[in-house]
């Protein structure tokens, strides 16, 4: 029979009993050594999940956060978020590649509508006016295209998927992964809906990995 796998606190304590895992510097004591261990992993974040490419993607896109141009058909929105690495804090000198279909579910493979390679501000955020995605038979659920990359971070490639498109039948929680678009829950993000314009938007942090 073989024995139960160690939870990673239990692997902890037997890596600090077997001197495996010693804390540099001034002595510190096993449960001091234990409870900054803690502390650190409770300030981790999970790395956003990655998604597919997809076959629309073009190099090259200039620096433009208002992608809506007046008259354009489709839902304003207004997309915001930080980049951030696994503690929550700043990473320098990322760029976000965002491009998506347009109302009509199209995408512009000449030129650059809808398309944007933004240079987050000096704390992180980034913000973009467009308008809401289309849907396309290829992949009917309304979605925005991310490639970030940051030096000494891997680069991530991952999409957005929106909690009120029709394609999750009012219940997102339930059919999140309906067809197996969506690679991940929390892709699926909350819209909110603003009766002046009318207007929509939605939040994006990204969380990037050490390289
Ligand atoms: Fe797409």
């Amino acid at each position: 029979m073989s024995e139960a796998k160690p939870n990673r606190r239990r692997m902890l304590e037997l890596c600090i009993s077997r001197s495996l895992l010693i804390a540099g510097g001034a002595s510190v004591s096993q449960t001091r050594l234990l409870a900054l261990w803690q502390r650190a992993e409770a300030q981790s974040l999970q790395p956003t999940n990655a998604e597919v490419l997809g076959p629309f993607f073009r190099k090259g896109a200039p620096d433009n956060k208002v992608l809506r141009a007046p008259g354009d058909p489709g839902l304003p929105l207004k997309v915001s978020g930080r980049v951030m690495n696994t503690r929550g804090q700043l990473v320098d000198g990322a760029k976000v590649d965002f491009w998506h279909a347009d109302h009509n579910g199209l995408y512009d493979t000449r030129g650059y509508k809808y398309r944007t390679k933004l240079s987050p501000n000096e704390k992180g955020e980034y913000s973009v006016e467009t308008v809401m995605p289309g849907h396309y038979s290829d992949r009917p659920a309304q979605h925005i295209h991310y490639l970030i990359a940051a030096p000494g971070h891997k680069t991530l490639i991952t999409q957005a998927y929106f909690a009120t498109d029709p394609f999750f039948e009012g219940n997102p929680e339930k059919n999140w992964n309906k067809r197996g678009i969506a690679g991940n829950k929390e892709l699926v993000l909350p819209v909110k809906l603003f009766e002046t314009g009318p207007h929509t938007e939605v939040t994006f942090d990204i969380i990037l990995e050490k390289a």
